[in-house]
């Protein structure tokens, strides 16, 4: 078979052994997928471009990078919003979700200490890097952060057994070699970088080399691979936003590669959430610019405080929840000077006061949230429960 074979192991049970990429039969590169891979391209170079414009991209890539984190958690079933992420980076610590949001906080540390590293190119090291920091003191800690796994794992339904999976990923004596061999490929920049990227992170699925985490190491290749391909300068892409909206179909494209070696529809269908996204991204970017000039032209009017409000503007700009305290650290003002400067952004509809806070009131700039709630699937969209695995 084309994407590898379904062998019966010595204990009985079934289990798929990938073949290593590229496949063979090469991919074929026409058609659809052809058409799609340029126009994918051209949305990717258009959102590159618009950081180029930028006077001060890094103030919103991190918005970009929280709300990747989000959404590929949420694929996992995690519970936490891009505001409840805010608001724990604003200091609140407390409520219900916090596991939930430790697990995002995590995976956007792990974003970015990958991203650090794309000088390199991808390595097994680095992989499992990437797995401690996702994993460190969430609910995944048992299951061994940063370790390949030493025994059996399966996908299926909450309580399914080796037996009733849907899929039994290759036994853990292959998987060093399995590995190794994906490696290599990751090193390899021969085919289209988006290809390159579709590949890698389906053969990382069907190998699913942690016990849990598989998901969201194997989505963050994708980003890293892209920026260390010099596709993206920076992780503008929420590719997890397509993804989890088409979460069914996600699970069962990357079925038919194991079952029908269907390595087209796959990138097909990769390719395509690539392109929707990347438009989807560079017309956020574009609201952002036209939400900061506006912003900038009213804060012209504000006289005397005017300079220190600019500043504050793109103080909220890359931490869109905050108190006045924050505004006291990263203007070095007073803490009264904060707070006047808080109240006068409020009249100007900058800032709204979130609700629930008696003490260590906390505001957000809600026009700029906004744009990126817009991009959030709706509640109807939201996923079922994620599949359970465990190990025996
Ligand atoms: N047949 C399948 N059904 C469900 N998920 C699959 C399947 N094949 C691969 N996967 C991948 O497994 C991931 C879940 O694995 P898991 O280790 O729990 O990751 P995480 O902890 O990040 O959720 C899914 O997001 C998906 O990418
Ligand atoms: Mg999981």
């Amino acid at each position: 078979m084309r994407a590898g074979r379904f062998v019966q192991q010595p204990t009985g049970y079934v289990a798929f052994e990938p073949a290593p990429l590229p496949p063979e039969p090469p991919v074929r590169l026409d058609g659809e997928l052809l058409r799609l891979l340029s126009s994918a391209d051209l949305a990717l170079g258009r959102l590159d471009g618009i950081t180029g414009i930028l006077p001060n991209p890094d103030l919103f890539v991190a918005m970009y990078v929280r709300q990747e984190a989000v959404l590929s958690s949420q694929i996992e079933g995690t519970q936490a919003s891009l505001t409840d992420v805010l608001q724990f980076e604003a200091g609140d610590r407390e409520g219900s979700k916090l596991r939930d949001v430790q697990e995002v906080v995590n995976y956007v540390g792990a974003m970015n200490y990958g991203l650090e590293q794309t000088s390199l190119p991808m390595s097994l090291r680095l992989i499992r890097e990437i797995h401690a920091h996702l994993m460190q003191g969430v609910r995944g800690e048992h299951l061994e952060p940063g370790e390949f796994r030493r025994t059996q794992n399966w996908i299926g339904p909450a309580g399914c057994t080796l037996s009733t999976a849907s899929f039994v990923p290759p036994p853990p004596h292959l998987l060093l070699q399995l590995m190794g061999t994906l490696e290599r490929f990751l090193y390899d920049e021969t085919l289209p970088p988006l290809i390159h990227a579709g590949l890698a992170h389906a053969q990382f699925e069907t190998i699913h080399p942690f016990l849990d985490g598989n998901g969201r190491v194997g989505r963050l290749l994708i980003t890293f691979l892209l920026c260390q391909r010099g596709v993206l300068s920076r992780p503008l892409l929420y590719i997890s936003h397509f993804l989890k909206q088409n979460r069914a179909e996600y699970y069962d494209r990357l079925q038919a590669v194991r079952t029908n070696g269907a390595w087209e529809e796959w990138l097909t269908f990769f390719i395509r959430g690539v392109r929707d996204v990347a438009s989807q991204a560079h017309e956020t970017a574009r609201r952002i610019l036209d939400l900061r000039t506006r912003y900038q032209a009213l804060l012209q009017n504000e006289g005397k405080a005017g300079a220190t409000l600019l500043r504050a503007l793109d103080v909220v700009f890359a931490q869109p929840v905050l108190t006045p305290a924050t505004l006291e650290e990263k203007l070095g003002v007073t803490y009264v000077t904060a707070n006047n400067h808080v109240a006068r952004l409020m009249e100007l509809g900058i800032l709204q006061e979130m609700t629930g806070y008696k003490r260590n009131r906390r505001f957000s700039f809600a026009p700029y949230l906004a744009l990126f709630e817009s991009t959030a699937p709706t509640a109807s969209a939201s996923a079922s429960p994620s599949p359970a695995r465990s190990e025996p």
